[in-house]
This record gives structure tokens, C-alpha cells and sequence, in this order.
């Protein structure tokens, strides 16, 4: 079964097919980085226009690279929640043409789901494993950051979240302060490489580092405002050197990865987890793959690092997902709403092996 999946959440317009749930046929993404650069971040309206004028070329060229034509698309799967209300829309009302014109499934698809699914796009044999569950995964981008449990029957749940900013909206308003361009997470992933993470001691949130202790409810929870407002001060009224910038910058991606990296490693024991995935755009981050790595050999489980294309955002991972729920006989009806909030409840995944419909 070939499926066309949409994405239209954020700043990229997205187009893959994907047979099966795993084969990628050919995955399109047109960026808009360069339109909201000036504004240090994603305008919805702009976007949303940017989409407007994208979305048909971009899913043209996705039928041309794989050589099919819509005829030959068994159903059609759209991002359509959380995301920026003005963006989901056009992707979402493109998708419910092409399903009523062509009398085919549509499948609305959680974007943090398809994050996660993005980590497994090439790990289908984890997936049919119940050995492998539950399966702990940090969601880490720009819109979220949180750690979610899934069991093997597919319940879902959102275990902890950042209280404020995400990280890489932690990492890009830092990039803002210090004048460095958009998006920030990448930019200060190579600058860090030649800095000295230990030359700033930057607060790591809600870990107890500070000597406050961390209340229960808290333990896998994350704050990234205090650290952000720690740069602002750091950089207040002074210009560093390039060395100075580069130790600046090194401490303070090490802050913000460490936190993820402790609060991955304590839950995955509290949860008992044989398998740690990680994915978002964040999960790009070279310091970020290190450190995790070295923590889950050291505490003894599996890395599932989601490969760096199906990290940032992209259709395959919205295709990819959409297939799990068809074959559980689940699709959606052409009034399927649009939404920008996020539950904690994720409810069933259908890609969990013993997911009952
Ligand atoms: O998943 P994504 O493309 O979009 C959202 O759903 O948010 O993630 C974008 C985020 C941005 O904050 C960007 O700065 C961050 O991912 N990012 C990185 C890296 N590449 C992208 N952060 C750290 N290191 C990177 N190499
Ligand atoms: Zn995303």
C-alpha cells in the first residue's frame, strides 16, 4: 500500500510516499528557514502562504521522483495537529482534495507521533518486538520537548514536558541574543565544537543542581527559561571575542544537553525501558547523540537514534505512520478538525506490536 503524506505544521512544506510503513519511495521537503530568518522565527501567516504556493510543486516532485502518478496513491495522510493553525490548514484542506477527488483514505497524523515513528522508519523489526517495550522516547524540536513511555499494547502517555521553552527554542532565542542567525540549534551545534563547555557554569533546570530540590511531579519535567535569562545576563552590555563566543556557546548547549540527557537516563530506569529513542529536530545535535550514546551503553540499553534526515521536519514520517493505522482499518472523515494543542494522553499507537484497533 503506498501512502502520500503532508506536512505543512511549522515553516517546512513536506511531501513523501512511503510503501508499507517503511519503504521510502521519494521524501520532498521545500524549507522556509531563509523567509523567517530576519524575524528570528516562524510567522504563522507567512508561513502559511509559503505553504499556499509550495504544497502543489512540492507534491509533484514527490510523485515524479518515485515515478507514480496519483492514481496509483492508496490513501492520503496530513499532519493535522499540534502545529501552527494558519500552516496545517492549507496542508490539511490539500489533503482532503486529493481524498475526496480521488475517492481514497485520509489519515490525520499526530505530529509528535510522527517524530517519534520517524526514529523506527528503519527499525521495523524493533517495532514488531514486545521485548522492546516499553519504549521510552525524548521528543526534542523546536515546538516540544517531553519523554513519553509506550507500552507494548500502544497506550501512550507523556510522562514529562518543558514548563516554558522547548529546547530548541531555548537553543534559537540564545542564537537571537548572541546575534548568530536562524535557526540557532545548528549554528551553535558547530560553533560549540570549538568551545570550552566547561568555561560557564549555565543552570541546568529543575535537576536540584541549584540546591533546590526538585518536587516529585517534577522529576522529568523541564525548564529552559532560567538558562536563556542566564545568557541574556551573560552577554549584557559586553561584546565577547570569537574564543569567548565559542566557550559562551559550548556551556551552553552542554547545559541545556545534559539536562536531557540525566532526566532521559532516570526515567528509562524508573520506567524500565529496554529501548531509549530519540527524535525532533534537536536530536540532530552532534553533543546530544555523544553524551546519550555514552549513557545508554553505560546503564545498558538501546540507542535508537532517529537519523538525522527524519529528525527535523519531514512526510515520511507522517506517510511511514499513516500506514499503521490503515492497517488497523483507521482513517478519518474529510471534516477531520485541525488543532495546536498537544495531549498528554497520546492515546493508542497503532505502530506498538499488541496496538489493538
Ligand atoms: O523538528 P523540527 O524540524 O521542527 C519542530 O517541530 O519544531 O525542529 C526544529 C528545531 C529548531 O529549534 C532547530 O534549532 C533545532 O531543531 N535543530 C538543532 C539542530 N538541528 C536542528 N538543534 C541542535 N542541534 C542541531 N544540529
Ligand atoms: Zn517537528
Amino acid at each position: 500500500m503506498i501512502v502520500l503524506g503532508i506536512e505543512s505544521s511549522c515553516d517546512e512544506t513536506a511531501a513523501a510516499l512511503v510503501r508499507d510503513g517503511h519503504e521510502v519511495l521519494a521524501s520532498t521537503i521545500s524549507s522556509q528557514v531563509q523567509l523567517h530568518a530576519g524575524y528570528g522565527g516562524v510567522i504563522p501567516e507567512l508561513a502559511a502562504r509559503e505553504h499556499l504556493r509550495n504544497i502543489s510543486p512540492v507534491i509533484d516532485a514527490t510523485l515524479e521522483k518515485a515515478s507514480l502518478d496519483l492514481n496509483q496513491v492508496d490513501a492520503v495522510a496530513v499532519t493535522s495537529n499540534p502545529g501552527l493553525i494558519p500552516a496545517l490548514l492549507v496542508g490539511n484542506a490539500y489533503a482532503k482534495g486529493i481524498a475526496a477527488a480521488k475517492q481514497i483514505p485520509l489519515v490525520g497524523i499526530n505530529h509528535f507521533i510522527a517524530h517519534i515513528y520517524g526514529a523506527f522508519i528503519d527499525h521495523a523489526e524493533l517495532l514488531a518486538e514486545a521485548a522492546c517495550f516499553p519504549i521510552l522516547a525524548l521528543v526534542v524540536s523546536g515546538g516540544h520537548t517531553a519523554i513519553v513511555v509506550i507500552q507494548a499494547n500502544g497506550r501512550a502517555r507523556i510522562v514529562g514536558s518543558t514548563l516554558d521553552d522547548a529546547a530548541g527554542e531555548a537553543l534559537d532565542k540564545a542564537a537571537k541574543i548572541l546575534g548568530l542567525g536562524y535557526p540557532g540549534g545548528p549554528i551553535i551545534d558547530r560553533i560549540a565544537k570549538t568551545g570550552n563547555a566547561g568555561a560557564h557554569d549555565f543552570p541546568r533546570g529543575l535537576t536540584g543542581a541549584a540546591g533546590k530540590a526538585v518536587k516529585p511531579e517534577h522529576r522529568f519535567d523541564f525548564s529552559f527559561s532560567g538558562v536563556k535569562t542566564a545568557m541574556l545576563y551573560a552577554v549584557k552590555d559586553r561584546s565577547p571575542s570569537n574564543q569567548e563566543l565559542a566557550d559562551l556557546v559550548a556551556s551552553y548547549q552542554a547545559a541545556v544537553m545534559d539536562v536531557l540527557v540525566s532526566k532521559t537516563s532516570d526515567a528509562a530506569r524508573h520506567f524500565n525501558t529496554p529501548v531509549i529513542c530519540v527524535c525532533g529536530g534537536v536530536a540532530c545535535n552532534s553533543y546530544l547523540r555523544e553524551k546519550l550514546s555514552e549513557e545508554a551503553a553505560r546503564i545498558g540499553r538501546q540507542l535508537v537514534l532517529a537519523p538525522p534526515k527524519y529528525c527535523t521536519d519531514n512526510a515520511a514520517m507522517v506517510a511511514g505512520l499513516a500506514w499503521h493505522y490503515l492497517r488497523h482499518q483507521l482513517s478519518d472523515d474529510l471534516d477531520m478538525p485541525t488543532s495546536a494543542r498537544l495531549n498528554h494522553d497520546l492515546g493508542i499507537i497503532p505502530f506498538a506490536p499488541q496496538a489493538k484497533r
